[in-house]
């Protein structure tokens, strides 16, 4: 079986690194044929920045792409139909049996779309997600992958609902578990201080972390600073370290903020990034993966978003949600400071051998299109 594996961003790179690895050893330990599962790794080029893309693949030590797209940023459409464009060009070069997207962002729907549109079956690692934001462009990408797509690799219970109240059959879902865990389970030995992790002084409870690069909390300005005014000004004597994403450095840069604990970073690499996470007070946040790792971590988590695709983070894990609300918000960073936080779970299926899952599945249906070519 011939696949292409599609990747386009940050968080799409921390899925698919253990996907990748796990065919490899596959492949390496093979006792069927070597074409049984055979790999195109696609990159599309939706982050390019050093510190979202090569930096990633350093550290998670995902190989060099067969092909990169080099698509760049651009409206939702424009880039979209770029993508569309540069894979759909490279399935006519050597059409793949099965194309695997991860995940919910513009490259996700973009080469599920292209595939489909060639007759080329699309499976989807991290499937049946929802917010029931429909202003989220995620929410979008995650309905419309899912309307097209063959396979369903899911996360658990909840995702597997969804897609069965959306019509797919229960042969198409397979639950898998939560393949960017298998990221941080590979790599936890690895997490390595930032350097400035001595000249700030920090240690193990004197920071918070800070993320955000959602549209609906960075895009205005407003918006954008009465969120870092308040957690400026209820960080309870913590260091507040903002890694900040392009996408809000470009807004952030038009404030004259006055900001007395938060310090601005570029984004970090991973190893680093989540020896941060690891190490922290709590996380405060717009990121659905972001509040994954925390609860996996076992670590207080913030979540500057009013839904999530995640529920199992809130229920079982350590994520609360505060939306915009500055109350909460300070209530929250109150409790997280003074160690008054939930006691998480680890969610089923959060393992770190989500990868080899979907290999064994994968494995099993081309031993079983197999035997059926021959008995035909
Ligand atoms: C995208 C995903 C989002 C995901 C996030 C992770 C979509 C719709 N959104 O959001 O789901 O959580 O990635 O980071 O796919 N830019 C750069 N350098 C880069 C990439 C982007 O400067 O390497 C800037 C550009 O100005 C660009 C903007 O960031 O226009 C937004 O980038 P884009 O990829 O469109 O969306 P993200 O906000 O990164």
């Amino acid at each position: 079986m011939q696949i292409d594996i599609i990747a386009g961003t940050r968080p799409n790179l921390v899925k698919v690194a253990p996907l990748i690895s796990a065919i490899e050893r596959f492949t390496s330990d093979c006792k069927y044929d070597e074409n049984v599962l055979s790999y195109r790794f696609i990159y599309t080029g939706q982050h390019y920045d050093k510190n979202l893309s090569t930096n990633f693949f350093k550290d998670l030590n995902i190989p060099e792409p067969h092909l990169n797209l080099d698509v760049g940023s651009g409206s939702h459409s424009v880039q979209t139909a770029n993508i569309m464009v540069g894979y759909e060009s490279a399935i006519m070069n050597s059409k793949p049996d099965l194309c695997i997207v991860v995940g919910d962002v513009n490259s996700t729907l973009a080469c599920a779309l292209a595939a489909k549109k060639c007759n080329v079956e699309v499976a989807h690692i991290e499937a049946g997600i929802r917010s029931g934001d429909r202003t989220m462009p995620e929410e979008t990408n995650r309905i419309a992958t899912d309307s097209i797509s063959d396979w369903f690799y899911t996360t658990g219970e909840t995702a597997n609902n969804n897609l069965l109240n959306s019509g797919c059959s229960t042969e198409q879902i397979i639950t898998v578990g939560n393949i960017m865990i298998d990221s941080l389970v590979n790599k936890i030995s690895e997490f390595r201080k930032p350097n400035f992790w001595d000249t700030h002084q920090l240690d193990n409870t004197n920071y918070l972390l800070l993320t955000l690069h959602r549209p609906e909390n960075v895009d205005n300005p407003d918006t954008l600073r009465k969120l870092l005014s308040a957690v400026d000004q209820h960080a309870y004597g913590r260091k507040v370290l903002f890694p900040v994403h392009p996408r809000t450095k470009a807004i952030l840069n038009s404030l004259d903020l006055n900001l007395e604990n938060i310090e601005l970073f570029e984004p970090l690499r991973y190893l680093e990034f989540m020896y941060l996470v690891s190490h922290c007070c709590s996380v405060i946040t717009d990121s659905g993966g972001l509040s994954e790792e925390t609860t996996f971590l076992k670590k207080p988590c913030i979540t500057l978003r009013s839904s999530t695709e995640r529920p199992e983070t809130i229920e079982i894990g350590t994520n609360v949600l505060v939306g915009k609300n500055i109350d909460e918000l300070a209530n929250y960073l109150r409790k997280a400071c003074h160690s008054q936080w939930k006691q998480g779970k680890i969610p089923p299926l959060w393992d770190g051998k989500t990868a080899q899952r979907i290999v064994d599945h994968l494995v099993s249906r081309c031993l079983q299109e197999k035997q059926n070519y021959m008995s035909a």
